[in-house]
């Protein structure tokens, strides 16, 4: 099967969108430094941008099981391999440029490796993923059987959460995106959470969506007070008065709620509008 191909082996148009796109980000990294437009440090740089769309398809395969709930999409489930292969894929790509501006030197890469916590944090993270990537395979799902592998592959919340590390301990001070990751995380896990307590046949209702959105914001909102507190001792009410206007741009607490409040939209007009046309007049 090919990986535009659905179970029955027909073309998917969703499946091949996506097996395309998750080329993009790389195609146009290699192509940038190629043609030297990553100077003047493009080994760096590329790091960053491979680094970056890792995490991003991290946290995309990880929205899949909530999104395909809340917007009814059940298709979706279709792509979540995927992205989840190619996280690992420019996983290896990252490290690989890691090492090639170490000029290959392996011994000086596991030494950095070794001594430099926030690399420790990401290798551990990229071996948690690797054996994630090999064990992914239908036979794979086969041999282990269904519950051993679910329960394998719960191992992603942990990896996640140390890539979220990862991240934040080597953007220094920009931490912009990497808080709006780190609100993305708590809602992702709050998602699974909730579903445990108070989810309906596996689904967590869509008020209890809208009020997680709000938590998420709050949490992230306080963890950013809280980091520029303790790390560089602002007073945390100056940050967290912030949110409230948009001369400091808009706040990752702010981004996080237009996220979970987006989805929780499109959630209630998927719910409510077949009602709505079922309750129309019909015209003959
Ligand atoms: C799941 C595993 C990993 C994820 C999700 C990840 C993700 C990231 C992200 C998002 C960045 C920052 C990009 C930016 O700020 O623009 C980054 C930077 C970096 N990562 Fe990773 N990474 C992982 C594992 C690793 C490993 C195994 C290594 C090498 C041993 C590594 C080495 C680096 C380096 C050297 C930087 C740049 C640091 C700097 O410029 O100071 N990462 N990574």
């Amino acid at each position: 099967m090919y990986p535009w191909q659905d179970y029955s082996g027909r073309l998917s148009p969703l499946k091949l969108a996506v097996f395309i796109a998750l080329f993009l980000p790389g195609l146009w990294t290699a192509i940038a430094f190629g043609m030297g437009w990553l100077q003047p440090r493009p080994f760096t740089e590329a790091i960053h941008q491979v680094g970056l769309w890792m995490l991003r398809f991290l946290f995309i395969a990880l929205a899949i099981t909530p999104l395909r709930h809340i917007v009814q999409w059940p298709r979706l489930i279709l792509v979540r391999r995927m992205i989840g292969v190619a996280a690992f894929a420019y996983g290896l790509a990252h490290i690989s440029l890691f090492v090639a501006d170490l000029k290959f030197d392996l011994a000086k890469a596991a030494t950095e490796i070794a001594l430099r916590i926030y690399l420790t944090i990401g290798f551990v993270a990229l071996l948690g993923l690797a054996s994630l990537a090999a064990t992914s395979t239908d036979a794979m799902v086969g041999r282990l059987g269904a519950r051993r592998w679910q329960r394998m592959h719960r191992l992603i919340y942990v990896i996640a959460l140390l890539a979220v590390v990862h991240y934040c301990m080597q953007s220094k001070l920009d931490l912009w995106e990497p808080t709006i990751i780190a609100g993305i995380y708590a809602w992702l896990m709050g998602y699974r959470l909730l579903v445990k307590f108070v989810g309906v046949r596996g689904r967590l209702p869509l008020a209890w969506v809208g009020a997680l959105s709000l938590a998420a914001a709050a949490l992230t909102a306080l963890g950013e007070a809280a980091y520029f507190w303790i790390a560089l001792g602002v007073d945390p009410t100056r940050v967290l008065s912030a949110n409230w206007s948009l001369i400091a741009g808009w706040r990752p607490a702010a981004i996080v709620l237009g996220l979970g409040l987006t989805v929780t939209a499109i959630g209630t007009g998927r719910a409510v509008g077949p009602l709505i046309v079922k309750r129309l007049p019909r015209f003959a």
